[in-house]
């Protein structure tokens, strides 16, 4: 059957730089055929030639823009124009394409009006398998508008028709987090608060909000990176063995675990780099926060008593993403070795911009001295990989296209996860302007008696 993935918002940010580069890709695999079509949405009267050589000056990869051109169209559409999307039906029929992905590339609150659209015209049929329509995060603003957005999506989709995207999940390593978990018997009896120190979830970035301030200041960090990706995270982490490895039984094992999440309000630090206000597109008196930091708990037996601390932010030193699982030392460690590093080992999950898993342990130092140091056995996943490793969107378009729901995520997990953040979200919490990180490590050592260096 041929299938096709119609872009609303092909003129956007998301599009070029992550959907585009993606399709290429996945033609080169062959996964997309020649007879498969890319539709492209979008409000300006211009030629797919037109669309192509703007969209050069976007894209960054080397796309092979001949073949590329073969499978895209270019639609000229207004969203609020119910004709628009009648004449897109009957174009999807009549060219024989019965197997659509619609992928809403856009602001969320155009949301609920292109999906009544989408449904009005028969665009897609509730519980149509053949039809799926996918959803960019951030799936609304608070937990009340993703509650509306949700209700009124239901009203004209099935949930095994709707995909919600949260990219994080289509990165490798985060894939890897279960296999590491689950496939290896040495972490069941160890994966609990008996072995476990804390858990530390970082996402630093260097980079500022270059040319994306009119959506960062809308949204901040707690909304951009807690509320979805690290906390899905965390899911990953704490959640206990799911039933099966099938899609509906991971999430409910991570639902689980999230309704026991909490986080302490009193433990937030929010700040806002020096420089932001004078960035493109933002208000002159934004009070928009550009790093978060947050301590949690797992209310539950398996996690009594080991922190989770998340650490997330741009303009910082470095650009890292990755969980640190700290574990306890044997309580006796300095009867039997006096100079062993305390609280020295660690399991990492490199998620970006290298992606692998690094063991940090208590080694003797080689030679004849009794010294012992920090040894690491360092698994880099792609290192060693002949072939082509796959980018997040392009596991997730493949995905959708294949109606595998893994990788995205149930209503419930974006409802939880709302509600993990809600009392914050109500929260008046000072705002510290930093000029670097150790700025706010600072901080966070003397306001909230945390040392990150220590964690
Ligand atoms: N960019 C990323 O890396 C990224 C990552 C994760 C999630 N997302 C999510 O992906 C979605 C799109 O992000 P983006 O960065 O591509 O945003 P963007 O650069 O602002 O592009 C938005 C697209 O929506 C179109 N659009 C906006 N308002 C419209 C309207 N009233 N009528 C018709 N078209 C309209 C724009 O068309 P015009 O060109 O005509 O304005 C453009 O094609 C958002 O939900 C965002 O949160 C983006």
């Amino acid at each position: 059957m041929k299938k096709s993935i119609v872009i609303f918002g092909s003129t956007g940010n998301l599009t070029y730089k992550k959907l585009l580069p993606a399709i290429d890709n996945l033609i080169r695999q062959k996964r997309l055929k020649k007879d498969d079509r890319v539709y492209l949405l979008a409000r300006h009267d211009i030629s797919l030639k037109q669309y192509i050589e703007d969209a050069k000056k976007q894209v960054k990869e080397m796309l092979d823009w001949t073949v590329l051109e073969e499978v895209l169209e270019f639609v000229y559409f207004h969203l609020n124009q119910i004709e628009d999307y009648q004449k897109l039906n009957h174009r999807l029929k009549d060219s024989g394409y019965t197997d659509n992905v619609f992928y809403l590339a856009l602001p969320p609150k155009l949301f609920p009006e292109v999906a009544k659209g989408i449904s009005a015209s028969g665009l897609v049929t509730k519980g149509d398998a053949s039809k799926r329509i996918v959803f960019e995060k951030p799936f609304g603003e608070n937990l009340e508008s993703a509650r509306t957005i949700n209700r009124e999506l239901w009203r004209y989709f099935d949930e095994s028709q709707i995909y919600r995207i949260d990219h994080y999940l289509g990165k490798e390593m985060i894939q890897n987090i279960l296999v590491v978990r689950f496939a290896n018997r040495i972490f069941g009896q160890t994966w609990n608060h008996n072995t476990i120190r804390n858990i530390v979830i970082i996402a630093k970035e260097t980079e500022g909000v270059m040319s994306r301030g009119n959506y960062y200041d809308k949204i901040g960090a707690l909304k951009d990176m807690l509320q979805s990706h690290l906390l899905q995270m965390a899911a990953l982490i704490g959640m206990t063995r799911p039933k099966t490895f099938q899609s509906e039984d991971i999430k409910d094992a991570k639902v689980k675990v999230l309704n026991d999440l909490k986080l302490d309000s009193s433990s937030v630090v929010f700040g806002q780099y020096n420089g932001y206000l004078d960035e493109n597109k933002i208000a002159d008196d934004s009070q928009t926060e550009t790093f978060i930091f947050a301590k949690a708990h797992f209310m539950n037996d398996k996690w009594r008593g080991t922190p989770i601390y998340f650490i997330t932010g741009k303009k910082l030193d470095e650009k890292r993403s990755e969980i640190i699982i700290n574990f306890k030392d044997d309580t006796n460690l300095n009867q039997i070795f006096s100079n062993a590093k305390p609280n020295n080992t660690k399991l990492v999950f490199k998620v970006a911009p290298e992606d692998g898993v690094k063991f940090q342990l208590n080694v003797k130092q080689p030679g004849l001295s009794d010294e012992i140091i920090s040894g690491h056995l360092d698994y880099c996943h792609t290192c060693n990989w002949v072939g082509n490793t796959t980018e997040a969107y392009e596991k997730l378009l493949f995905d959708v296209l294949n109606n595998n729901k893994t990788l995205f995520t149930r209503w419930d997990e974006i409802e939880v996860m709302w509600e993990i953040i809600s009392e914050i979200q109500h929260m008046n919490i000072p705002l510290h302007v930093y000029d670097d990180f150790d700025h706010l490590k600072e901080i966070i050592l003397t306001e909230k008696g945390v040392d990150i260096d220590a964690l």
